[in-house]
C-alpha cells in the first residue's frame, strides 16, 4: 500500500517528454510507481485538471538565512519550489566574520540573523532544523575574502589565497555543492582570475558547480562570459552564468551576441546560465547603475527606510542633489532597476539551456516581485499567454535541467525511485499576482507541493516542513 497516490494528473515528468494521463504513487518519501494504480493509499489526491510535475528548484536563491529564519519558506513554497540553491553571487551565510560587512554581504547577513563564522556552524543549523524546503548550499568567494582578508577592497596574498583554498576544500568536503562568486561587487572586483581558479581549485578533485555573478553584465558581458569559461575550463567544471542578461540602454538587443557565443562555448565545454523572468534587476544601490537604468527603485535603506519604494532621480531632484549625493546619503540601501529590454529577457528565457532561477532577495521592505512571482510567472504569462515555449520546456527549465546542472541526481524528474518532491498546478490559472507595488503577494494556481514524500504545502496552508539539506551530488 502507497503512502500516497496522486490520481487523475497528467503528468509532466521534468524531462521535457510530452504529458500523459497517469496515477503516481509515493511511499517511504520515493516516487515508486507512475500508471494507472490500482488499491488505495493511505492518503490520496484527486489531481482531476492538474499537471503533476517535478517540484521546482531555484537555480539561484539568496535564501541561505530565510531557510532557517523564516522557516515556512512561504515565498518559495507557495510558487511550487522544493529545493533552493543558496549562495550565489560569491554570498553565503558562512563563513562570515564579525563586525561590519562590506557589500553585498551586507545585504544577506542581515543585523537580526544569526551569523556563522564557520562552514561548519551553518550546515550544522540546517540539519538542526526542520526545512520548508531542500536546501542545496554553495560557498560564497566574497564570503572567503571577508573572513580572510579583513580589507577585501584589493587583490588577495598567495598566503590569503592559500587560506581561502583551504576554506573551500574543507566546506566541499563538509556538503557545500560548489562555489559562487560575484565580482561585480566591490568585495570581489580586485579578485583576478588566477585569484578564483586558486581558490576554486578543490572543485577539481572534489567536483561540484562554480556559478557566479559575473564582473559585468553591461558593455563588457562578452568578455565577462570569456573568464567564466576560461575559469569553468581551468577546474574541470560546470560553470554556471547567474541571472544572465545585459543591462544598461545602450545594451538593449545585446542578448543575441551573448547567446551565441554561450552556444559556441557549450559545444566545447559545460556551460550552464539561469535567469529570471523580469525586465528589472535588483540589488545594492549603486550610482553607476542609476545611471544605466530607465528608472531605480529603493526596496530597503537603512538610513531612511521611510524611502523605500521611492525613485532614486525623483528623490535626487525633490533633495536638490546629485545621483552620486543621493546614493551616499541613502547607503547602505538595495534597489530595483528597470535597466533591461524586454526581448532580450524572452530570447534568453527561450534559448534552451536557460534554467528558471528567482535571484530573490528576501527579509527586504519592498522586494523585487521575483521572490514571490518567478516561477508562476514563467508558467503563466512566458508559457501560456506569451507562448515561449511549451509546458514541458517550462517544467523541464524548472527542474530536470537544473537538477542535471547541479548534479541532484536525486531530483528533477518524476522516475520511479527518485524523491518525491512533487509540484501540483493547474496549467489553466497559474499566474503570479506579485508587483513591484505589491511584491509578496502569493500566485495563483499552485495547488499542492509535496517534499520528500510529504504534503508540505495545499490550499494555501502550511502542513509539514520535510525539507531536508541534500547531499552533494559527483
Ligand atoms: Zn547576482
Ligand atoms: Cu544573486
Amino acid at each position: 500500500m502507497h503512502d500516497l497516490i496522486i490520481r487523475n494528473g497528467t503528468v509532466i515528468d521534468g524531462t521535457n517528454a510530452p504529458r500523459r494521463r497517469a496515477d503516481v504513487g509515493v511511499t517511504a518519501g520515493k516516487v515508486i510507481e507512475i500508471g494507472s494504480i490500482g488499491g488505495s493509499g493511505r492518503e490520496e489526491l484527486d489531481a482531476q485538471g492538474c499537471i503533476v510535475a517535478p517540484g521546482f528548484i531555484d537555480a539561484h536563491t539568496h535564501d541561505d538565512l530565510a531557510v532557517l529564519a523564516e522557516p515556512d519558506m512561504t515565498p518559495k513554497i507557495s510558487q511550487g519550489v522544493t529545493t533552493c540553491v543558496c549562495g550565489n553571487c560569491g554570498v553565503s551565510a558562512a563563513p562570515i566574520p564579525d563586525g561590519m560587512l562590506p557589500e553585498p554581504l551586507n545585504l544577506v547577513a542581515l543585523a537580526n540573523l544569526p551569523r556563522f563564522r564557520h562552514t561548519r556552524d551553518y550546515l550544522e543549523a540546517l540539519r538542526g532544523q526542520a526545512l520548508a524546503v531542500n536546501v542545496v548550499p554553495l560557498l560564497g568567494h566574497s564570503a572567503l575574502r571577508a573572513s580572510v582578508m579583513g580589507d577585501v577592497f584589493r587583490p588577495a596574498t598567495s598566503a590569503e589565497v592559500e587560506a581561502m583554498r583551504s576554506l573551500a576544500e574543507d566546506a566541499l568536503r563538509q556538503g557545500f555543492h560548489g562555489v559562487s562568486t560575484g565580482t561585480f561587487y566591490g568585495s570581489a572586483a580586485q579578485a583576478s582570475t588566477e585569484e578564483i581558479i586558486s581558490v576554486c581549485a578543490p572543485l577539481k578533485t572534489l567536483g561540484g558547480v562554480f556559478t557566479t555573478h559575473m564582473r559585468d553584465e553591461s558593455d563588457d558581458v562578452l568578455r565577462s562570459i570569456e573568464e567564466t569559461a576560461a575559469i569553468g575550463r581551468a577546474l574541470g567544471v560546470k560553470a554556471i552564468i547567474s541571472h544572465h542578461k545585459v543591462v544598461g540602454v545602450q545594451n538593449y538587443g545585446r542578448s543575441s551576441e551573448t547567446l551565441k557565443r554561450i552556444a559556441e562555448l557549450q559545444a566545447q565545454q559545460a556551460i550552464g546560465l539561469d535567469c529570471y523572468p523580469y525586465s528589472a534587476s535588483s540589488t545594492v544601490l549603486r550610482p553607476d547603475r542609476v545611471k544605466i537604468a530607465e528608472k531605480t527603485v529603493i526596496t530597503v535603506c537603512k538610513p531612511h527606510p521611510e524611502f523605500a519604494g521611492r525613485e532614486v532621480g525623483e528623490l535626487a531632484r525633490e533633495l536638490g542633489k546629485t545621483i552620486d549625493e543621493m546614493c551616499a546619503m541613502l547607503q547602505p540601501a538595495g534597489a530595483t532597476y528597470f535597466m533591461m529590454h524586454e526581448a532580450d529577457v524572452e530570447r534568453i528565457l527561450q534559448y534552451p539551456e536557460t534554467m528558471i532561477g528567482s535571484d530573490g532577495l528576501p527579509m527586504q521592505e519592498k522586494p523585487h516581485p521575483r521572490g514571490w512571482g518567478t516561477f508562476p510567472r514563467v508558467l503563466g504569462h512566458y508559457c501560456r499567454n506569451r507562448g515561449l515555449f511549451s509546458l514541458e520546456t517550462a517544467v523541464y527549465k524548472m527542474t530536470g535541467l537544473t537538477a542535471r546542472a547541479f548534479k541532484l541526481h536525486d531530483r528533477g524528474t518524476l522516475t520511479p525511485g527518485k524523491a518525491a518532491d512533487i509540484t501540483i498546478f493547474d496549467a489553466d490559472a497559474v499566474i503570479d499576482n506579485a508587483t513591484f507595488d505589491a511584491p509578496t503577494r502569493p500566485g495563483t494556481g499552485i495547488e499542492c507541493v509535496i517534499v520528500n514524500g510529504t504534503i508540505a504545502w495545499r490550499n494555501g496552508a502550511h502542513l509539514a516542513r520535510t525539507g531536508q539539506l541534500l547531499p552533494r551530488g559527483v
